[in-house]
């Protein structure tokens, strides 16, 4: 969507993977969806290093509207969780250099069925514009996928015609791809800024895989779609929660970065594991993610099980992020050897490669001489190589 928003993956923290639709706040007082967890989560992003590395939204997800809209159809904060309402909470965010992002559905009701935005298009998007709402998650539940080429264009309409900038989020391609129907990406990208395009992650490694192998398939080449002002969404990150290994959390980062994904946090901050810290910190991995030519990487080659080669275009001409996913889960890293030139990378002069993570100068190689990389089990190694 060409509304001069997402010109790079919106980077932030959302509540949906780690904390659902926890409403019990007597019970979980520190884990239920209440406007403390999000100023709480906003505090950690700013004192932290979160924003400084440019995660920038605080995603509320579903769950914190109240059961009812008001007496004139309008969209409510739950009064007890919420009781300073969402323009409060916007306030505290960009006070503090942060956004807004909200969940709404394009159905009668939100997947945990509460109100719906469908009868109610031109009033929600005004009323997220007058709460100072930066992001809109816009879901697929309770709707007809079929009718969605419609409805989600329209509820797009009205958010542009509130005049604030709003990054518009669709389920669109997700709830159609899910109900065995093709989706339009040429329409979907010049509606939305972001599209979730398959399942939502769970809390392990087969979901990652999972969601990879769709990826790495890469049917109608949805990939073609990605660019400034509009990403495939491959849904939130994992890193610091209690599914992966290190390893594993250091191959979805690595992997969301090629794949030019959002990148949302869904994570405790206020406890998170200083290794998953630093993974979801590192600023070689993120601009990578972060940049400008906005491009999916795609796979080369390679079995989604054992290990895969994938290619990422640079903003920098002829450059590139090259990612070896090892999946195999044999016990020790696995070498493995390319020449540039059998992926694509056929400048004469050669290039200068360096490894992502570590930051570290792996030095000149030509087209055809021969390049090594060692990858443990259930990891990643990026590297990065500009022609000379
Ligand atoms: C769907 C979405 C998730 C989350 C839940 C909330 O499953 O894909 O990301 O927003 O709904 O109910």
């Amino acid at each position: 969507l060409n509304n001069g928003l997402a010109l790079t993956p919106p980077m932030g923290w959302l509540s949906w993977e780690r904390y659902r639709c926890e409403t019990d706040c007597k019970a979980f007082p520190d884990s239920c969806i209440n406007e403390n967890l999000y100023k709480a989560m906003a505090d950690r992003m700013a004192a932290d290093g979160y924003k400084e590395a440019g995660y920038e939204y605080v995603h509320v997800d579903d769950c914190w509207a109240a059961q009812q809209r008001d007496a004139n159809g309008k969209l409510q904060a739950d009064p007890q969780r919420f009781p300073s309402g969402m323009q409060a909470l916007a306030d505290y965010l960009h006070e503090r250099g942060l956004k807004l992002g909200i969940y709404t559905d394009i159905g009668y009701a939100t997947c945990e069925k509460l109100p719906g935005t469908e009868f109610f298009m031109q009033s929600d998007a005004n009323t997220f514009a007058e709460w100072g709402v930066d992001l809109v998650k816009t879901d697929g539940c309770n709707a007809e996928p079929k009718e969605m080429d419609v409805s989600y264009p329209v509820f797009g309409f009205y958010l542009n015609k509130t005049g604030r900038p709003m990054v518009y989020c669709c389920s669109w391609a997700a709830a159609q791809v899910v109900h065995g129907i093709q989706p339009n990406y040429a329409s979907v990208r010049e509606h939305c800024n972001v599209w979730r395009n398959y399942d939502d992650v769970q809390d392990s490694w087969d979901s990652v895989t999972n969601i990879l192998k769709f990826y790495g398939e890469n049917k109608q080449n949805f990939a073609n779609f990605s660019g400034p002002g509009g990403f495939s969404d491959p849904d939130q990150l994992l890193l610091g929660d209690y599914g992966l290994s290190i390893y594993q959390q250091k191959a979805q980062f690595g992997m969301w970065a090629m794949l030019a994904s959002p990148l949302f946090m869904s994570v405790d901050l206020r406890t998170i594991d200083p290794k998953a810290k630093a993974i979801l910190l590192n600023k070689n991995v993120i601009a990578i993610n972060q940049d400008p030519l906005g491009a999916q990487g795609i796979m080369l080659y390679g079995l989604p099980e054992s290990l895969s080669v994938w290619r990422k275009p640079l903003a920098v001409p002829g450059s590139y992020a090259i990612a070896f996913l090892n999946q195999d889960n044999q016990g020790r890293a696995m070498p493995f050897e390319i020449h540039l030139g059998d992926i694509g990378l056929t400048n004469a002069n050669g290039y200068n490669v360096t490894d992502v993570f570590d930051n570290l100068p792996r030095g000149q190689f030509k087209p055809t001489s021969s390049l090594g990389v060692l990858i443990d089990p259930t990891c990643i190694v990026i590297l990065k190589a500009v022609p000379l």
